[in-house]
């Protein structure tokens, strides 16, 4: 299963993208949610702006769809700095990476989307811009090569990565400060959709606003996603107006639950507490199970369902905890470890 298609994936294809530029808050009063990284980043950017100096770099580091693009977005608008634009996977060369700092401007702020990305050699590039605001240039080919030191202005590299971990550390040490990015709760998912709610002129009722946040896995991004779906079924089912009985109807026609399991998710568990009793299984045998490939169950359904505690990865294989079976409307087994109704396997 392609993982873009799915309405509960966590990732955006191109045209999503462009439709959350129009729902994205544009200052840090309102970014909901991420309390302590608000409130960090905000001393950060008002100390930077009272010194008059462009701040420390910024790492902002979590799963997708939670806000890293936007807050950098933020950054640049709190500062009153322009916003430059790349990738790591959009750096092929280290030429490229040189292009663009000896670009840069005054006080400028460059997002690196995608840093854990970057090819080494503009890595190493990038260490010495960090940290002296130098560039070497290098003109000409093979033994007449030559490397002119350019001196850059200063300028804030803010740096999005989902993968933390695969930041070698002299990167990672060249940012003064991390802000990493958690799922959000519920009542501030229903803060944002109602929000965008307001930004698409959409009228939503509060427990629809409810409904659709405590199906959208702690991430914005699906929150609004759900949102665009239910506000689609109202219009051309319902009054246009975005009720609970709107919001509960469109997601079951995209087969998304109240715990926000897709179809996938469920056939996992499903397999798991019915084929296999509960497990424990091998990842591979469970795939074949469901009909999927190995690496879309344990990248695309796992993640979740481990997180939520539906699953649990032993060295023996899967197993399912008494949740699944309870959110499955069945009987857990007396040994079935976590939920209310299960013994404990480890006691
Ligand atoms: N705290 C927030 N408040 C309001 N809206 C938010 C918040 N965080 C994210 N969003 C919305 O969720 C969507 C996705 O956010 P964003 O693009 O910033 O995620 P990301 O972390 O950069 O994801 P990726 O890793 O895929 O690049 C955007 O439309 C954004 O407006
Ligand atoms: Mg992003």
């Amino acid at each position: 299963m392609d993982d873009e298609a799915r309405v509960v994936s966590p990732d955006a294809d191109a045209i999503e993208r462009s439709n959350e530029a129009a729902l994205r808050p544009s200052n840090l009063d309102e970014f909901v949610g991420q309390r302590v990284v608000r409130e960090q980043l905000s001393l950060v950017l008002s100390a930077a702006t009272g010194r008059g100096t462009p701040p420390d770099h910024v790492l902002l580091s979590g799963p997708p769809g939670l806000g890293k693009t936007t807050l950098a977005m933020i950054i640049a608008q709190e500062l009153g700095s322009t916003l430059r634009l790349t990738s790591g996977p959009a750096i092929q060369h280290a030429g490229d990476l040189a292009a663009i700092l000896s670009s840069l401007d005054e006080g400028d702020v460059l997002f690196l989307d995608e840093i854990h990305r970057l090819a080494r050699p503009a890595e190493e590039m990038l260490y010495l811009a960090m940290e002296d605001f130098r560039v070497d240039v290098v003109v000409g080919k093979g033994a007449g090569a030559t490397s002119i030191p350019l001196s850059l202005p200063p300028f804030t590299v803010v740096g999005a990565t989902t993968r933390a971990g695969l930041l070698p550390a002299p990167l990672r040490d060249r940012f003064g400060f991390t802000g990493h990015l958690d799922f959000y709760e519920d009542d501030e998912l229903k803060a944002i959709v109602v929000r965008s709610a307001g930004r698409l002129g959409v009228s939503i009722a509060h427990d629809a606003a409810h409904e659709i946040a405590s199906r959208s896995r702690g991430t914005p991004r699906i929150a609004n996603r759900l949102l665009r779906r239910v506000r689609d079924w109202a219009e051309v089912h319902g009054n246009g107006r975005a009720d609970l009985d709107a919001a509960r109807e469109a997601l079951t026609v995209y087969e998304v639950d109240e715990r926000g399991l897709d179809r996938l998710d469920r056939a996992v568990l499903k397999a798991l507490c019915t084929r296999f009793a509960g497990g424990p299984v091998g990842l591979s045998t469970l795939a074949v199970t469901v009909g999927e490939e190995t690496e879309t169950v344990e990248t695309v359904a796992e993640p979740f369902l481990v997180r939520e505690g539906f699953m649990s990865r032993t060295p023996r294989g899967r197993i399912a905890t008494a949740d699944a079976w309870l959110h499955l409307g069945l009987t857990p087994p007396a040994d079935a470890i976590g939920g209310e109704a299960g013994g404990r396997l480890f006691d």
